[in-house]
């Protein structure tokens, strides 16, 4: 299967603090967007992969991947929404059409694993997936609450208790076609605009808002996004022992 992978890596990481953009910060083997970039590069069927990147990022130009024959560059937006849609024009600048598969992945993701994104292209060539795009994902696991206002603690107090039954979390790449995902996108961004929208945290929501069903793939605990710094522990453990996997292969 053909297909194209936009990488929107034009967040701030505000959640994650610190000097450096989370996309940036070092894990073994190398920086947090080149491992989320790597699984794709060596790929069979990738056509393209458009990087997002924010208005004054010195960083990306610097790394070896900068120079991949299929790794062009675009300047991203205020939101992921509209990095992401950034990168979509810019694959259509590339000669993407309407109907090429579009695979959306976080660059604050760097443990996605190969088995999975093998999933996600199998998925794409169930009737189900080919018609309504799809996503990796993972079943809720622990018990939910919804909790009311906040208090300067950082404590608060809970309101209900969602019942976690069909609840799963969405990760990335999230996979749509080219025409499709972007009508989504412009639609979501002119309904956020308007007083109390919202702007979509990830593509999925933006095809639903749609009337779309987008296929949910079960993916890897593995599969994390990088927003505090505890997470950035984790995939180096992650990435680490994958490394070590392979040495005793
Ligand atoms: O903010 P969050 O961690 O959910 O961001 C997910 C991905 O979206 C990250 O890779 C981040 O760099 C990207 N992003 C972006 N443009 C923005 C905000 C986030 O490309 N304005």
């Amino acid at each position: 299967m053909n297909y194209w992978v936009v990488l929107p890596a034009a967040g701030r990481g505000e959640r994650f603090g610190g000097p450096v953009p989370k996309q940036y910060e070092a894990l073994p083997g190398g920086l947090v967007i080149e491992h989320a970039l790597a699984p794709f590069l060596p790929s069979k069927g990738l056509r393209g992969v458009v990087v997002a990147l924010g208005a004054d990022d010195t960083r990306f130009a610097a790394l070896p991947v900068a120079k991949h024959p299929q790794v062009t560059t675009t300047t991203g937006g205020a939101s992921r929404a509209e990095s992401v849609l950034a990168g979509l024009n810019a694959v259509r600048a590339r000669g993407g059409t309407e109907n090429d598969w579009v695979l959306v992945h976080d660059a604050a993701r760097p443990c996605l694993g190969a088995e999975e994104l093998a999933a996600l292209l199998t998925a794409l060539a169930t009737p189900e997936g080919a018609s309504s795009g799809a996503l990796l994902a993972l079943p809720v696991a622990d018990t939910v609450k919804r909790s009311g206002a906040l208090g300067p603690t950082g404590m608060a107090p809970v309101t209900a208790t969602v019942p976690r039954e069909g609840l799963w979390r969405a990760l990335t790449p999230q996979a749509f076609c080219l025409g499709p995902l972007t009508a989504a996108l412009e639609n979501a961004l002119r309904l956020a605009a308007a007083p109390g929208g919202e702007v979509p945290t990830d593509d999925a929501a933006a095809i639903e808002a749609m009337g779309g069903a987008p296929l949910l793939v079960p993916g890897s605990p593995y599969n994390v996004k990088v927003t505090l710094p505890a997470d950035l522990t984790f995939a180096a453990t992650v990435l680490r022992s994958r490394t070590e996997t392979t040495r005793h292969d």
